[in-house]
């Protein structure tokens, strides 16, 4: 059998992060409150999951929540955590049978109690699921996650469980967010910003980039497999020569001149 399906098979992303941009200005182009847009949102990460349980994708993480959007209106904030609760009690089943596994990062503290609970109980529930590793970035900033991580490297120096000496990129990625999942292959953000908004700033170091000025309630299967193909088609270096990465049947053919 030729090579072939390895190499497609690694040209499917094993991690994919996902920026869900644009509810707010769904809703406001069609005179309705914003609040209608992030209803509708909410349905487009159902499509976004079918999505990746059909290209075996293996992990998503979607930024559903920033550390700053704490600071817009009340009744949005409000609004926001009704429609998280509720999605919580709805979906988990659902997400189970299909073998997802749920977790959630971020700042939990900063949740009410129901909320904090329903999460855990999401988390307990679909633990043992392997299909798709689904993480949910809620209260979540890419400076808290490096800030939190220093914090336990921090702790372990001063009880003396650890040198300072030893710190270095990796004892700290170690700490951070995701740890346990190989970083995200590719991003996503839909909505038209072309900015990282303090989502995964450690873990996005090498991460390919993708955006989309569709907005997120309309995103479709479609949109997604144009993210899928370009990505398919890139090389990544990873600070490597172009040759180097190369995998050989790729690599042009010496030219007349080198060749003799
Ligand atoms: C993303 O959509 C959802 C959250 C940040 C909670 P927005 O609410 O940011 O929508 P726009 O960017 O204002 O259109
Ligand atoms: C990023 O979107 C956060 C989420 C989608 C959860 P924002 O709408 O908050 O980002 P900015 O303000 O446009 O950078
Ligand atoms: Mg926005």
């Amino acid at each position: 059998m030729s090579s072939e399906p390895a190499i497609a098979a690694a040209r499917v992303p094993r991690h994919l992060a996902v920026i869900m941009d644009g509810n707010g200005r769904w809703a406001e182009r069609r005179r309705r409150p914003r609040v209608i847009g992030h209803r509708a949102g909410a349905r487009a990460v159902n499509v976004c999951i079918d999505f990746c349980l059909e290209q075996g994708i293996e992990a998503l993480t979607l930024f559903a929540f920033s550390s700053e959007n704490w600071g817009r209106p009340e009744e949005e904030v409000g609004a926001l955590m009704k429609l998280f609760l509720g999605a919580l009690e709805r979906e988990v089943d659902e997400l189970d049978r299909r073998g997802v596994r749920v977790r959630f990062i971020g700042e939990r503290e900063r949740f009410a109690e129901a909320i904090r609970k329903q999460m855990a109980s999401a988390e307990d529930r679909t633990r043992a699921n392997t299909r798709l590793h689904l993480t949910v970035a809620a209260s979540y900033g890419g400076r808290w996650d490096i800030a939190q991580a220093a914090r336990s490297l921090a702790e372990d120096v001063a009880a003396g469980r650890l040198a300072a000496e030893d710190i270095d990129e990796y004892a700290l990625g170690a700490r951070t967010c995701l740890a346990e999942l190989p970083p995200p292959d590719l991003f996503i953000r839909t909505g038209g910003e072309t900015r990282i908004s303090n989502f995964l700033l450690w873990q996005l170091a090498y991460t390919e980039l993708w955006f989309t000025d569709l907005l997120w309630p309309e995103l479709d299967a479609a949109t997604l497999q144009r993210a899928m193909d370009d990505y398919a088609g890139r090389q990544r270096r990873f600070g490597l020569t172009g040759a180097q990465v190369a995998p050989a049947p790729d690599r042009l053919p010496a030219t007349k001149e080198t060749s003799e």
